[in-house]
């Protein structure tokens, strides 16, 4: 049923983790992808050729979406080799602890830049070519820390909830160029970013109190980002999608 054929995605940190599974499900409903990577070559390389492996076109390009400039001219290099963006998906982030008394106000901008400012040049950029497209489906991945709160990792929940209220923002801005924006809110999610931390915080203790009882997989969250890219999610804007297993219920 969801079906992106003819549509080109641009999975700014698909390299890896959720923007991976975001990349390879997108291929299997039938869009070309743009996989956007900062440091990992050979694992932008291997998403690659999964992806053509399935038959779709892809193109790798290398930006760190948080330097002026990096995201455009990452923009450009896909649409001349894939064509103008029908979505935008913006899953690069950072997620590290401080506990308040030990923040530094480096890391604190480190955060907020990759986080915040990352996501605000990366949707800015993919703009222009979605507008010639006559609209197009912008996913942000922000996370349920970002709508509760979180001890310890208080910058990347802040981090987070900006990224919520930018995505309402620039779904009130751009509704009128049929240009949809939303957010996916992962919960605990199987990845390089998080595996170490569910480790540390104790796996059997975080299963418990899932009530669908299990961690999640990047396809648990690629899955709601290939509904929102698609047409059949063409009156949803300004949402937010908590995928996490019933986490955020828990009392
Ligand atoms: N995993 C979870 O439990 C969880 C929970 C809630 C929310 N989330 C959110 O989901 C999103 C994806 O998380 P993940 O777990 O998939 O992360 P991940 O496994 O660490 O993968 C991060 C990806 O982002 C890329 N990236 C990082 N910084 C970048 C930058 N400045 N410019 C461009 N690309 C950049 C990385 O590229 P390289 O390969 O080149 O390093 C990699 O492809 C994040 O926004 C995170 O906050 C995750």
């Amino acid at each position: 049923m969801i079906d992106l054929t003819g549509k080109h995605v641009f999975v700014a940190g698909g390299s890896r983790g959720i923007g991976r599974a975001v990349c390879v499900m997108a291929a299997k409903a039938g869009a070309d992808v743009t996989v956007n990577y900062v440091r990992n070559r050979a694992a932008a390389d291997d998403v690659v050729n999964q992806v053509t492996s399935l038959g779709r076109m892809a193109f790798a390009v290398q930006a760190d979406i948080s330097q002026n400039g990096a995201a455009r001219d990452a923009v450009d290099k896909a649409v001349q080799a894939l064509g103008q963006l029908d979505g935008l998906v913006v899953t690069a982030g950072v997620f590290e602890p401080a506990p308040i008394d030990e923040m530094t106000p480096e890391f604190w901008d480190r955060t907020m830049r990759v986080n915040v400012k990352g996501t605000y040049l990366a949707v800015q950029s993919a703009i222009p070519s979605m507008r010639k497209r006559g609209g197009g489906s912008i996913v942000i991945f922000t996370s349920t820390a970002g709508q509760r709160g979180s001890d310890i990792y208080s910058a990347y929940a802040t981090s987070k909830g900006a990224q919520i209220l930018f995505m309402r923002s620039m779904a009130k801005e751009l509704a009128p160029d049929r240009i949809r924006v939303n957010c996916v809110a992962p919960g605990w999610t199987e990845t390089d970013m998080a595996t170490d931390t569910i480790n540390a915080l104790g796996r059997e203790d975080i299963v418990k109190s899932i009530p669908l009882g299990r961690i999640g997989l990047p396809e648990d969250t690629a899955a709601a980002t290939c509904y929102l890219l698609s047409d059949l999610a063409n009156f949803m804007t300004g949402s937010t999608m908590t995928v996490d297993g019933g986490f955020d219920m828990r009392g």
